[in-house]
């Protein structure tokens, strides 16, 4: 069948025999997230509607709805996961702690547990610009058959099964990887159904986009400022151009599409950067890397960190893997 008449379900089906565990459970629950993908869709398109409605009554509507939206993604992908009995354990960037699922899973036979940010770039709502979600997978590391503990949410991102985001764009988009490449696929909003529009999703080896948020430049460590001065200097072949959405998820999607890098550094404001380890970092990693690009924090790889907390925040250097790695040279010269 030809990629383009494939939609994500059938997709699912086909390559489920290439998950290393295949018991179908990692199927639904991928499944799971695209139908909360699609709740979710439908409702972060309604954001400007409600913003409509809330200067016609009620001036103040317009903050709170859009912190509602944060609270129903996180909800709706909570409950979605939750209902249809496949994870044992959810931890998400809007909890303090993680979730233990007792509800549906008494005897707590499920493998898995997910850690999500459930809307990336939450800021950016109001102004109608791309938000996503972000997703990470793994495996428990405590026996089935008893409730899940911390350490099953404090792996090493190289202990991933699944990882991907959605983007609420111009398109709605999926994007995952279960350890085979990463393939992105485009909502059909008329049909509701995801198709294959980007299969093998790849970075290119170098790029000419750097994004980060350059109102912190004078807080960077010298290694940051120094590689931010070299994408500037107009040197021979190199016009680099900035980019920042200042949104994770839109960001790294338009990098891994037409190469670039995505900074965001520790500073004087933040020692260890802003970006979670668990939610955002690591997830984001394992698709660069699957898609031939590099993560790193600036020295070490991010899927290599320990983490010892479920909201570390670490620093992030992502995309192209020349960039990245012209990056690290920077920071180790520095
Ligand atoms: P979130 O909306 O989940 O809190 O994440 C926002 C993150 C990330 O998506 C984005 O790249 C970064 O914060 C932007 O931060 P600055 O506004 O500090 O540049
Ligand atoms: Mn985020
Ligand atoms: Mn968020």
């Amino acid at each position: 069948m030809s990629h383009r008449n494939q939609t994500l379900g059938e997709f699912i089906i086909e390559n489920q025999s290439a998950f290393k565990y295949t018991s179908g459970e990692l199927s639904r629950l991928i499944n799971s997230i695209r139908l909360a993908a699609k709740v979710v869709n439908h409702e972060v398109n309604k954001a400007g509607l409600v913003d409509i409605i809330g200067t016609a009554g009620d001036t103040n509507i317009q903050g709170e709805d859009q912190q509602k939206l944060d609270v129903y993604a996180n909800d709706t992908f909570i409950k979605t996961l939750t209902k249809r009995n496949i994870v044992c354990g959810i931890a998400s960037e809007e909890e303090d702690d993680f979730i233990s699922i007792n509800s549906q899973d008494e005897n707590h036979q499920n493998k898995y547990v997910v850690l999500i940010d459930p809307l990336d770039g939450s800021s950016n709502i109001d102004v109608n610009v791309s938000v996503g979600t972000i997703f990470s997978v793994y495996r428990r590391v405590t026996p089935v058959g008893t409730p899940v503990t911390i350490e099953d949410f404090l792996q090493k991102g190289n202990q991933q099964v699944a990882a991907g985001y959605v983007v609420y764009g111009t398109s709605t988009m999926l994007v995952y990887t279960t350890g085979h490449g990463v393939n992105g696929f485009t909502l059909n909003p008329a049909i509701g159904s995801f198709y294959l529009s980007h299969p093998n999703m790849q970075f290119p080896e170098n790029g000419r986009i750097y994004s980060v948020n350059e109102g912190n430049y004078i807080h960077f460590p010298k290694g940051i400022k120094d590689y931010i001065k070299y994408c500037q200097m107009e040197e021979g072949d190199r016009p680099y151009t900035s980019r920042y959405i200042g949104s994770l998820v839109s960001d790294f999607h338009r990098n891994m599409i037409k190469g670039g890098i995505y900074l965001y550094p520790k500073s004087s404001m933040n020692a260890k950067g802003k970006l979670r380890l668990l939610y955002e970092c690591n997830p984001m990693a394992f698709l660069a890397e699957q898609a031939n690009g590099k993560a790193s924090d600036g020295f070490t790889r991010i899927m290599d960190i320990q983490p010892s907390e479920l909201h570390e925040r670490v620093p992030f250097i992502c995309g192209s893997k020349n960039m990245v790695e012209k990056a690290e040279e920077f920071m180790r010269n520095a």
